[in-house]
């Protein structure tokens, strides 16, 4: 095989995983990818800081700029505004592709971001910045590009959902259940960008301008968080038939006012019937339905937070870029391998 150099910006909860799994799996993913994904170091704030996962010290530096020069693709997991975007445009203008999870800085920055990559002809892959590992990104700019989406309803902050699942289930206050979430690697560095819905809202500007085929600015998403929500509010809902859940809604509209067709996006927590699915979405899953004209609806679903489970979008986004870097390498339809055998086992019943 040949080699391609993957450099990681940040190894906290998201990129300890990555990393982890990049080692692990070198060989495997090396067999899908036609190459192998190299890991050529870890950029951190702190080399000797106490990790969630034992990983060799001497992949780590706190020097980004030259971990990044010579790389093929960086993976950028540090989060925030900057350094992550100049890093990333670094990357770019150095001739790397780039993989991201930071809705932060896609939503504030990304139509520079784009912009410099188709430039060079760089790749920016974010599947993981929206719904964890919930496939959602792809769906939208590729499976669904030829159809016309309406409306996207859904749960896309984990850490909210958490709160407010511990809050209805087991009466815990949103300090405490907010604690947990953190010591789980579900909120946010700042965890004012879950509880203030910030999170949510730069989802739905993303989600919003890849459903919708425009530039919806995070500061058009209408947005309120779940700190003013109480105890006793989610009490009274409990007991009316309804869970309370902070929904993301982007919505193809004509202004009752004036008559003009546009995009809505808008974020708040809602009284949700206990007989919707969206209540059965518990702990830090998030569940996206897309409503589209051809299709009829779609529901996504599945892990929404977690360092573990947002690595597997990164990765599958890395694998997706390292194919193209393959010519004559496994493509999409090749990718198997005979590895495994197929077993000869007929119908096993069981209960599902
Ligand atoms: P963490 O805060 O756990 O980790 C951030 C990492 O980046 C740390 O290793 C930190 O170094 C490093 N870092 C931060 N600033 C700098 C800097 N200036 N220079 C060098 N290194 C830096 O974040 P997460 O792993 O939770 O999140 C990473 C990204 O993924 C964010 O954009 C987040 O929004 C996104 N995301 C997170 C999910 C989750 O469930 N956690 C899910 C989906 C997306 P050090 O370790 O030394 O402090
Ligand atoms: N803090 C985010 C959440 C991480 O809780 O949903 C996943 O984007």
């Amino acid at each position: 095989y040949r080699s391609l150099r993957v450099a990681l910006l940040g190894g906290g909860s998201v990129g300890a995983q990555v990393a982890r799994l990049l080692l692990e799996e070198k060989e495997e993913l090396a067999r899908r990818v036609g190459a192998t994904l190299e890991l050529v170091g870890i950029a951190v704030r702190d080399v000797d800081a106490r990790r969630s996962v034992d990983l060799p010290r001497e992949l780590f530096t706190t020097d980004a700029e030259q971990l990044i020069l010579g790389a093929d693709v960086v993976i950028e997991l540090m989060g925030g505004i900057e350094p992550a975007r100049s890093y990333i445009l670094q990357a770019i203008n150095s001739g790397a592709d780039v993989v991201t999870a930071n809705k932060a800085l896609l939503a504030t920055h990304g139509p520079e971001l784009f912009a410099a990559a188709e430039q060079v002809g760089a790749q920016l892959y974010y599947e993981a910045a929206v719904g964890g590992a919930i496939p959602i990104i792809r769906p939208l700019r590729e499976s669904l590009a030829g159809d016309t989406v309406r409306r996207i309803l859904g749960i896309v902050n984990g850490t909210t959902n958490f709160i407010l699942d511990r809050m209805d289930t087991e009466r815990t206050s949103l300090e405490d259940a907010l604690a947990t979430a953190t010591d789980l690697g579900y909120a946010e560095a700042d965890p004012t960008a879950d509880i203030g819905g910030y999170d949510a809202a730069q989802k739905a500007a993303i989600l919003a301008s890849l459903a919708f085929h425009t530039s919806v600015p995070v500061e058009a998403v209408y947005r309120e968080g779940i700190t003013t929500v109480t105890k006793e509010q989610i009490e009274s809902a409990r007991k009316a038939g309804y869970v309370v859940k902070l929904l993301a809604i982007c919505e193809r509209l004509t202004d009752p006012e004036t008559g003009e067709e546009g995009v809505s996006a808008r974020v708040y927590p809602a009284m949700v019937s206990r007989t919707h699915p969206l209540a059965a979405v518990h702990g830090a899953n998030n569940a996206v339905f897309v409503e589209a004209e051809a299709a009829g609806s779609l529901m996504f679903y599945g892990a929404g937070a977690g360092g573990v489970e947002t690595a597997s979008a990164v990765l599958g986004d890395l694998v997706s870029l390292g194919r193209r870097h393959v010519v004559g390498g496994p493509g999409l339809a090749e990718s198997t391998h005979a590895e495994l055998p197929v077993l000869e086992i007929g119908a096993i019943t069981t209960r599902y």
